[in-house]
């Protein structure tokens, strides 16, 4: 076998020196050289009725997905909600008059002058950077300019709101919105989402997101990448202040579901005020889950010790669901001295065995994996680019396959600006076997893509994977994260107990 790759190798290497010095090399040469290569080297796609791999997963989501028996109805979502204005950051700059000059990076913002040195410092790196703005007034002056800014472009912000606008465009459900909304967001809210009064206030936060191109020059600056560089003054986000509203508010709602998402948005008060408001946040959220099942949207995270404190302070077992991506779940394990807790950060797409691990300890160290234990926890959606992991423990969810393949679909769609997945313009990256632990002992596993929902089980957790189509130009993927956990749970149902 390695000869023949070696064969293949120099083959490839010689028929792209002759391509590089002739551009116009004939198509026959092209063509005697991938004759020549065997027909299982070459993908699928060359040939006209073998469908695709990705056409293969695709069409067999849509028939394995189907609805659960029994539907929410309704369904509560808060608390974080926002309006996030895209806007060219030179092109902002520029109108709010302010000249070309020096970097400098700011911890907190004061002026626009801070804002210009900070956006220089990080355009000039094309690295990405959040900040938050201190002044109310002068945050609102800019805001409007970059809302009025032509060209700029104006969404639905925060996970909560987006999950609730995902949720909302099944027409089988109710659901209610709590968080801070103000006009225009409530303008761009959809329809069917039913806002409490009392969550609604006289001006909108906004999240204003400074685009720069690659290459993009500004006075002596210029950008070596396309990156964003955010800003807001978002308090009543930053401080869950809807929480107790919303909590208020499910007792006349009477939600099947309650969706809890923005514990993330209180790192940036400063650790005292978060200690103490996580406290009251825990207590909030006690309040609720004897009622109805609870899922937190984890997505997000950025610091681990404020992970590490929401495991402390016990949020974890009060919740029976949990979303998040690969960065918080190691985020998690490090938290708690978990597997593969030593790992700074993950190489590449992260290793099937490695995540299980992880999400069995999870289950079973702060969930419900053995029966005795008081916790709730008994469900975590995992999402990472290349595929998704949905974790139960047995006997708690039915229709996990649907779940986990839905929430897929939507990944691979919407990452393109679509409705539908469109196979010509997806990739598969997840791996086609892989294992159902990092050591031994383990089982392992392929990928089929007919039925392309690979399932396993450890201890008394069920694991199901299905691939993302991973979108090969995405357009836009703020929100994925939220829209992939929310069609995961529409397609979710609890088990009868
Ligand atoms: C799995 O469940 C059984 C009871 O059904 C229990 O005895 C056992 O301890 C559980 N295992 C773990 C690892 O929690």
């Amino acid at each position: 076998m390695w000869r023949k790759a070696a064969v293949m190798a120099v083959l490839a290497l010689a028929v792209g020196y002759l391509y590089h010095t002739d551009p116009d090399l004939p198509q026959c040469v092209l063509r005697f050289v991938t004759q020549s290569i065997p027909q299982v080297l070459l993908s699928t796609q060359l040939e006209a009725n073998v469908p695709s791999l990705e056409e293969a997963i695709s069409r067999a989501w849509d028939s394995l997905i189907t609805a659960p028996t029994r539907q929410w109805g309704r369904i509560a979502v808060g608390v974080n909600a926002c309006i996030d204005v895209v806007v060219s950051g030179v092109g902002l700059l520029q109108a709010l008059a302010v000249d070309p000059g020096t970097s400098r990076d700011h911890d907190v913002l004061h002026s626009k002058e801070d804002v210009k040195e900070t956006f220089i410092h990080y355009m000039e790196r094309g690295a990405a950077a959040e900040r938050f703005f201190s002044d109310k007034e002068g945050f609102q002056r800019i805001a409007r300019a970059a809302a009025e800014y032509p060209g700029a472009q104006l969404y639905v912000g925060g996970n909560a709101a987006l999950i609730g606008q995902k949720l909302a465009s099944n027409p089988h459900l109710v659901v209610l919105l709590c968080g801070p909304v103000g006009p225009k967001l409530h303008e761009l809210l959809d329809e069917q989402i039913v806002v409490p009064p009392e969550s609604l206030q006289e001006t909108d936060e906004y999240h204003l997101i400074l685009e720069y191109k690659a290459g993009e020059q500004w006075g002596l600056s210029q950008a070596p990448q396309a990156n964003r560089f955010i800003f807001s003054h978002d308090v009543s986000n930053g401080g869950m202040s809807t929480l107790e509203t919303f909590v208020a508010s499910l007792e006349e709602f009477q939600p099947g579901l309650v969706v809890l998402s923005g514990l993330h948005m209180m790192e940036g008060m400063g650790r005292t005020l978060w200690e103490e408001r996580l406290r009251e946040a825990v207590a909030a959220i006690s309040d609720v889950r004897n009622e109805v099942p609870i899922h937190l949207e984890l997505a997000s995270m950025t610091d681990r010790d404020y992970m590490s404190s929401i495991m402390k302070e016990q949020v974890m077992p009060i919740v029976n669901s949990i979303g998040l991506n690969e960065q918080e779940l190691l985020f998690l394990s490090q938290a708690g001295g978990g597997p593969h807790s030593s790992l700074a950060a993950w190489d590449g797409i992260p290793d099937v065995g490695r995540v299980t691990d992880i999400l069995l300890w999870v289950l079973e160290q702060h969930g419900r994996a053995d029966p005795e234990s008081e916790a709730d926890l008994t469900r975590i959606h995992f999402h990472t680019l290349a595929y998704h992991i949905l974790a139960t423990v047995d006997g708690h969810w039915v229709n996990q396959q649907s779940a986990v393949a839905a929430g897929a679909r939507v990944a691979s769609s919407q990452a393109c600006g679509l409705q539908a997945v469109d196979v010509s313009k997806v990739a598969l990256k997840a791996p086609q076997s892989f294992y159902s632990s990092f050591s031994e002992p383990r089982e392992s596993l392929v990928l089929n893509p007919s039925s392309p929902v690979t399932v396993w089980r450890r201890g008394n957790v069920s694991f199901y994977l299905t691939p993302v189509l991973v979108c090969k130009q995405p357009l836009r993927t703020v929100g994925l994260g939220d829209a992939i956990s929310a069609e995961g749970l529409i397609y979710s149902e609890i088990a009868p107990q």
